[in-house]
């Protein structure tokens, strides 16, 4: 069967009218029938937020790692006190590491007292993991090779227990 020739020629070359393959079309409907469905479900116009719930910002927040987030794993130090066998547990590595120069009840002997209010690094949780971690130039051992950080946690605890107990010795 041979197909109409339309009535238009450019230099002598003619198109025939042959009808689009079947699969073509079909193909074509179907892609009209699959972006309506899709308009439908995700935002596709400014007026149309979609039925999905989907969003750019909420894919965003979902995605991304929360930059603000504290980097800093200490634990709080008055939360671990708390906990009784934590104390216990730090009496127990303050008696074996701390007591020969801390005195066994922190009273003090050739280091400091560490039960008065009297902080020359400070007893803030930081200070605290600081001056045991890293040891302080006035005879005062580091720890932190010495220790697994979760002894330096209870012990560092148990320190922030005894802390501001007694009053201040005078110098
Ligand atoms: C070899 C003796 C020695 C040992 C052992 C020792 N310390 Fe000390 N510590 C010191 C001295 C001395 C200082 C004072 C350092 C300074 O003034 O620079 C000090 C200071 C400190 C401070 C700071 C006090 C302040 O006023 O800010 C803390 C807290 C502390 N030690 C905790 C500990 C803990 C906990 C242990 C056991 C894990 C320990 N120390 C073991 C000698 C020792």
């Amino acid at each position: 069967m041979e197909a109409p020739i339309l009535d238009h020629s450019c230099d002598g070359i003619e198109e025939l009218d042959n009808p689009l393959p079947r699969w073509w079309l079909y193909l074509f409907y179907l892609s009209i029938v699959f972006s309506i469905g899709y308009a439908v479900y995700y935002p596709s116009f400014w007026f149309w937020p979609g039925t999905s719930g989907w969003s750019q910002e909420k894919q965003w927040a979902s995605t991304t790692v929360v930059k603000s987030a504290p980097v800093s794993s200490d634990p709080n130090l008055a939360e671990l006190a708390a906990r009784p066998e934590t104390l216990e547990e730090g009496k127990k590595l303050f008696s074996s590491n701390c007591a020969s120069c801390h005195g066994n009840n922190a009273e003090g002997k050739i280091g400091p007292c560490l039960t008065d209010s009297d902080w020359k690094y400070g007893n803030e949780d930081k200070d605290l993991f600081e001056t045991i971690r890293k040891g302080r130039p006035g005879g005062m051992p580091a720890w932190g090779t010495f220790l697994k950080s979760d002894q330096i946690n209870t012990v560092a605890a148990y320190v922030h227990s005894l802390g501001n107990t007694t009053q201040a010795a005078s110098k």
